[in-house]
């Protein structure tokens, strides 16, 4: 296993970025940016050991200063959405810039993704990795308290990404993170995900408003396109006429994970049958939201692609959207003398 790094360009204010290539001996090589701590590539064999990078992206830290998609990022202070850009804690109402409609969404207008975190290698006998670290301060984008963050990223032999997220504040506060990669098994210029294979391990989903906020309702998957608890490709039901995916323009939901405690749990699969690859997704958090990618409008991505409509899906680990206002669902406030712990795993294997 080895690392390299080199520079990746410099900020409009004059930061210099750095971009880390971490190879493992399975033939995985995945390209990390201290800019956003952002996934630029992700090389994985497919079952004839061809490899191709599975993530969209930029070719230049260029594109992702602006990045409206959020490509490959690590999303916070808070993930998803805040209704409203309002939350109370402990006596105090905060506000957040409203910057999707009237909600606030992942983190803000500068949110942890365009930011310049510190970044130091890592590598032990099993794994690579980088740790990314970044001071949020007391009233950055509005929320409270001095938060420490720090993300390691890391492969091992078995082609996993391990992306381990701890976070203290010195204030009561509100913290989701997760990463934002959109991923495309065929490769990620090769056109749609409708005929990748999804399976998620839910009974329940969190339906939304028409802004994307949930109800608050858990409803049941059962009978609806909502249900993947076996595996189903994306495009079978996607432009079904059900209330939920007009909503979302498509799959653009949080669901429930099935759990019975906080331990790494699989939260969802997906299998690419013309290349073999299957992605499967773990997470320490209660909830995972399934994008497919139905706001992707021909971003100039890496290699020359043109990223079109659905050319991409996430699956984003964390907890609820708008947790802050609804207090039904698990919390995400974090205090003083806490530590937020986030554990995630993005597995790479094929089907033979
Ligand atoms: C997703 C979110 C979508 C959209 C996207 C960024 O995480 O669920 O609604 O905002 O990020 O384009």
């Amino acid at each position: 296993m080895n690392i390299t790094k080199k520079a990746f360009g410099t900020t409009p204010d004059g930061q210099e970025v750095e971009l880390y290539t971490l190879t493992n001996d399975n033939d995985m090589t995945i390209k990390i940016t201290s800019y956003g701590a952002i996934v630029v590539s992700l090389f994985v064999p497919d079952q004839d050991g061809k490899v191709a990078d599975v993530v969209l992206g930029y070719e230049k830290l260029d594109g992702y200063l602006q990045n409206d998609p959020y490509f490959g990022c690590i999303v916070g202070r808070y993930a998803n959405r805040i209704a409203k850009g309002k939350f109370s804690l402990e006596g105090r109402e905060y506000t957040l810039a409203q910057n999707n409609g009237e909600n606030a969404l992942h983190g803000g207008l500068v949110g942890f993704n365009k930011v310049v975190w510190e970044c130091e290698t890592v590598q032990t006998d099993d794994i690579v990795g980088v740790r990314l670290s970044y001071l949020s301060k007391n009233g950055e984008e509005g929320y409270p308290g001095n938060l420490n963050v720090n993300i390691l990223y890391s492969i091992n032999n078995n082609n996993e990404l391990k992306i381990d997220c701890e976070a203290t504040t010195d204030k009561a506060t509100v913290i989701n993170l997760t990463h934002h990669g959109y991923f495309n098994l065929k490769g990620h210029d090769t056109g749609d995900i409708l005929n990748h294979e999804v399976t998620i391990n839910a009974d329940r989903y969190t339906p939304t408003d028409e802004t994307a906020i949930p109800t608050g309702e858990l409803a049941d998957v059962d009978g609806t396109p909502m249900d993947f608890r076996s595996a189903t490709t994306i495009g079978a039901r996607i432009e079904d006429d059900f209330e939920q995916l007009k909503l979302g323009n498509g799959y653009d939901h949080n669901w429930v994970i099935n759990r019975s405690k906080d331990d790494l749990a699989l939260a969802a699969k997906a299998v690419d049958k013309t290349s073999g690859r299957v992605l499967e997704v773990f997470t320490t958090k209660p909830g995972v939201q399934f994008y497919t990618g139905n706001f992707i409008e021909g971003q100039k991505g890496k290699d020359g692609a043109v990223y079109k409509k659905r050319g991409g899906f996430c699956f984003e680990p964390q907890f609820f959207p708008d947790s802050p206002n609804q207090p039904q669902f698990p919390s995400a406030v974090l205090h003083p003398g806490e530590v937020y712990q986030h554990k995630m795993a993005y597995k790479f294997s094929v089907s033979k």
